[in-house]
C-alpha cells in the first residue's frame, strides 16, 4: 500500500483527466488559492497575488471558483455580463488588464443570488477553465472555504501548477494545515506556501507588533512541507482597497515570499 509520512493511504486519491484550456486559450500555470474555513483572505489573497505577478509584467487571470458568494470583481470594481465568441466566454479585464471570471460576471444583476447544487458548481468551474478565452501565464484560482467538492473539482480536473493555503492564527490552524496538505498531497499538487493572514496588528503610534492570537509558530507549513511562509498583519488598507474596488493601487509587501516562490516554481517546471 502505498503511504505518505503520516500514513495516509495515498493509493486511493481518484485521479481523473484533466480539462484542457480550449482550442486557442493559454493557460501556463494554474495556482489555486484555498483555505480550511471561511472569511480568512482568500480573495484578498488571490487578488493580491494577481496584482502583484502583473506587475512584475506577466498575463494573469484570476478564476472566480467560489461560484456562491463571488468577491473577485467587487475587489477589482468590474462588472458584467460579458458575452461568448465562437463558444467560448471573454474574461473581463481589470483596469490594469488582468483577465477576470466569475459567476457574477455572467449575471444581469450582480445582486441575485446563485443557488445551485454542488455538481453543477463544479461544472460551471470547469468551464470556467476550458471555455473561456484565457491568455495567462499565471491563473491564479480563488476557492470557496474548505475540502468538499469545489475544492475537489478543481484539485482533480484542473492542472495545477501550485497551491497556496491561507489560514487565521487561531489554535485550530494546525489542523487545517495538516488536513490541507494531506489533501494536496493525495491529489499530487505541491502545497507552495502558507500565508497567515491578520496575524498581528501594528500600532499606528509606536510601530509595535501587537499578537493578539498569540505568538505564531511560523514552522508549521515547513513541518508539513510547506516551503514558505508569509504573514500578512489586520490592515486597515486591504479592508479598504477590497471593499472599494481598488485592489489594484493598493501596494503592501505581505506577500512577497509568496510571489517570488510562485514565479521560480514556475521557472522550474518550464525548465523540466
Ligand atoms: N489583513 C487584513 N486586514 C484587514 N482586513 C482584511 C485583511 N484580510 C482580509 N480582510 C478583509 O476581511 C474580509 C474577508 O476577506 P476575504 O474576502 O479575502 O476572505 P475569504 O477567505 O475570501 O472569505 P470567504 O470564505 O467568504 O470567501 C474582507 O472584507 C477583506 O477586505
Ligand atoms: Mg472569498
Amino acid at each position: 500500500m502505498a503511504q505518505n509520512n503520516s500514513g495516509t493511504d495515498t493509493s486511493k486519491a481518484p485521479k481523473l483527466p484533466k480539462t484542457s484550456p480550449a482550442e486557442g486559450a493559454r493557460i501556463a500555470h494554474a495556482v489555486a488559492v484555498i483555505s480550511g474555513k471561511g472569511g480568512v483572505g482568500k480573495s484578498f489573497t488571490s487578488s493580491y497575488l494577481a496584482v502583484a505577478l502583473a506587475r512584475k509584467g506577466y498575463k494573469v487571470g484570476i478564476l472566480d471558483a467560489d461560484i456562491t458568494g463571488p468577491s473577485i470583481p467587487y475587489a477589482f470594481h468590474v462588472c458584467g455580463p460579458t458575452y461568448g465568441e465562437n463558444g467560448l466566454i471573454n474574461p473581463v479585464l481589470s483596469k490594469t488588464g488582468i483577465q477576470i471570471m466569475s459567476s457574477n460576471l455572467l449575471l444581469d444583476n450582480p445582486e441575485d443570488p446563485i443557488v445551485w447544487r454542488g455538481a453543477m458548481i463544479s461544472t460551471l468551474i470547469e468551464q470556467f477553465y476550458a471555455e473561456v478565452k484565457w491568455d495567462v501565464d499565471y491563473l491564479i484560482i480563488d476557492l470557496a472555504p474548505g475540502t468538499g467538492d469545489i475544492s475537489l473539482t478543481v484539485f482533480q480536473k484542473i492542472k495545477l501548477s501550485s497551491a497556496v493555503l491561507v489560514t487565521s492564527p487561531q489554535s485550530l490552524v494546525s489542523m487545517v494545515v495538516e488536513k490541507s496538505a494531506k489533501m494536496a498531497e493525495m491529489l499530487s499538487v505541491p502545497l507552495l506556501s502558507l500565508v497567515e493572514n491578520m496575524a498581528y496588528v501594528k500600532c499606528p503610534d509606536c510601530g509595535k507588533k501587537i499578537e493578539i492570537y498569540g505568538h505564531t509558530d511560523t514552522e508549521i507549513g515547513r513541518r508539513h512541507g510547506i516551503p514558505v511562509f508569509d504573514q500578512i498583519p489586520f490592515d486597515a488598507s486591504i479592508a479598504s482597497a477590497m471593499d472599494t474596488g481598488s485592489i489594484e493601487d493598493l501596494e503592501v509587501p505581505y506577500l512577497d515570499a509568496t510571489v517570488h516562490a510562485i514565479i521560480q516554481q514556475s521557472i522550474e517546471q518550464d525548465n523540466n
